[in-house]
């Protein structure tokens, strides 16, 4: 990607520009950034997919004033007539390769940033209400019209009479109504409520990921001690005096645990390996269609729920770590950043990485392209 080169797409600003004015900073509102509005999947698709128990979705409805929320699948939707009603759909980049080529365009961010798309349709009327969320998005309206009003407010405090997220005290301070291919990138933790003008509203939501202290290091830890080898040591306390307190942890089990989880912890590579593991997970709802190894001449292309990352040692694929190094190393990044390989660069690979490459394909991380 050009990240030094303006874009429409951006308003004019290079994701250089965009990244250093915008992004976790403030809000921007990109009129006719996409011409014409790209159009992952109709209505009548998403209806489809919504029905499915492996797509994840949810019918949020405002009927008679009551907000309620179902999740999916989602059987059959109100009629598009009935006002208030919208229909969100996730992952549709896993689902749709339109879905994944519309995610694509927003990889000037990293990719163990970038998380989904998500699809909604509403019929007039129809939002999910005010709320905020804790993640950048990127609002792209892709067919009818959808009415915004943004807030930076810090005070916002939650209705608890609802079975959503939804601010009590929502005080828009701008407002704008989104045509076919308009986008609005809002950063976490903005006040923002969207509703569809008229019927047919289809809005694309890009979404990302930000891990909390938390909740990254109860991922890691227990893959840091996947692969530990035990040397077998067992605790011993030869100068243990008798004592009167039988109840109180000895001090020298304490620094005992303490050398073991730093030692399980400092591994040379075990973090980078953890890390690069833990952001390549695929999604519960992923599932592969085994290939057959990848025939010569063809180019290799990650299949579009791939999650492919590298690091100075490694490459990452799918929740496994290889080790890389030398020209197989740069082959693979560039796999990795172009989510292809032409046949010419498959034929530069060694054996080993070779072999690799066929393994991906047959587990259908990688397919096969005619150049
Ligand atoms: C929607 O597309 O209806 C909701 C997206 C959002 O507000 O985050
Ligand atoms: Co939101």
């Amino acid at each position: 990607m050009q990240i030094a080169l303006p874009t429409a797409m951006l308003a004019g600003l290079s994701p250089e520009q965009f990244m250093d004015k915008h992004w976790q900073k403030k809000p921007l509102l990109v009129r006719q950034a996409f011409n014409p509005a790209p159009s992952p999947a109709s209505l009548k698709e998403l209806a489809a997919l919504a029905a499915r128990d492996d797509v994840e979705s949810r019918l949020v409805t405002a009927f008679d004033g009551e907000w309620k929320l179902k999740q999916g699948p989602i059987a059959r939707l109100p009629a598009t007539s009935k006002p208030g009603w919208t229909l969100l759909v996730q992952g549709l980049d896993q689902h749709l390769a339109q879905g994944r080529a519309l995610l694509d365009l927003f990889r000037f961010v990293p990719d163990a940033r970038l998380d989904d798309l998500m699809l909604s349709v509403a019929s007039d009327g129809g939002g999910v209400g005010p709320h905020f969320d804790s993640y950048d998005v990127f609002l792209i309206q892709l067919a009818g019209q959808r009415r915004w009003r943004i807030s930076a407010q810090r005070d916002a405090v939650l209705r608890d009479d609802v079975p959503l997220k939804i601010i009590a005290n929502f005080k828009a301070e701008e407002e704008f109504v989104l045509e076919p291919g308009d986008m609005l990138y809002l950063p976490p933790g903005w006040a923002h409520d969207g509703v569809a003008v008229g019927p047919g509203c289809i809005t694309g939501s890009v979404g990302f990921r930000a891990s909390s202290v938390d909740g990254l290091a109860a991922e890691l830890l227990p893959r840091l001690l996947d692969d530990v080898d035990s040397d077998g040591r067992l605790y011993a306390d030869p100068r243990q005096e008798a004592t009167a307190e039988p109840a109180r942890v000895p001090a020298a089990l304490l620094d005992f645990a303490r050398r073991a989880v730093e030692a399980a912890v400092q591994r040379p590579q075990a973090l980078e390996r953890a890390l690069g593991e833990a952001l390549t997970e695929p999604k519960a709802t992923v599932w592969f269609e085994p290939g057959e190894p990848l025939p010569p001449g063809r180019d290799a292309v990650l299949d579009r729920r791939s999650r492919m990352l590298y690091d100075a040692a490694h490459v990452f694929l799918n929740g496994e770590s290889f080790r890389a190094g030398g020209r197989d190393a740069a082959l693979m990044r560039s796999l990795a950043d172009n989510r292809a390989l032409g046949a010419a660069e498959v034929a530069r690979l060694s054996p080993d990485a070779r072999e690799l490459l066929d393994q991906w394909t047959e587990d259908g991380w990688v397919q096969p392209q005619t150049p």
